[in-house]
């Protein structure tokens, strides 16, 4: 089932999520909505902050090619143990920031943690553009937004945008 995607700015994005202590067949469905929302919008990257669900969950997937298979990751409790001093600038994007778009700097390669779907422990690298997403999505349950990262004219640009946006739909 599709979920609403909630958008910036919203209390619910700035909190620092709740770690997951046990999964359950509840959370298992939010990953799989989280997913199916993810892949509608469409995005490569969604927290469960933006559908309004204050837990330690992300999911993510960075296949673009056509001919590629996807490769969807849910992810409990996502940690980044490790990361390069070489760094990378990516071009972002956030679903709770439509149509905005901002370079920003972040480690090249990320080791991360975290617990699958199964409630198995999971490690890998992260490299490129997984790396990016990995990182923006775990910011999510920071509360930290891609929009941090840039001085504060521009963010606040961004986000008198986005105020005027959610005005709009609030009146459709
Ligand atoms: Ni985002």
């Amino acid at each position: 089932m599709k979920r609403p995607i909630l958008i910036h700015p919203d209390p619910r994005l700035k909190k620092v999520c709740e770690p997951v202590p046990d999964l359950s067949d509840d959370l298992r469905r939010l990953a799989d909505d989280m997913l199916e929302t993810m892949y509608d919008a469409p995005g490569i990257g969604l927290a469960a902050p933006q559908v309004g669900v204050t837990r330690r969950l992300i999911v993510l997937d960075c296949v673009k090619d056509e001919g590629e298979e996807p490769r969807p990751l849910v992810m409990f409790n996502p940690e980044v143990v490790a990361s390069s001093d070489e760094t990378n600038v990516y071009e972002e994007g956030c679903l709770s920031i439509p149509d905005q778009y901002a370079d920003v700097t972040r480690p090249k390669i990320v080791d991360v943690r975290w617990i699958d779907r199964d409630g198995n422990a999971q490690a890998e690298t992260f490299d490129g553009l997984w790396a990016t997403c990995v990182q923006h999505e775990i910011d999510h349950l920071n509360g930290k937004l891609f929009i941090d990262y840039l001085g504060a004219v521009r963010r606040q640009m961004i986000t008198r945008r986005m105020q005027k946006l959610k005005r709009e739909q609030a009146r459709a």
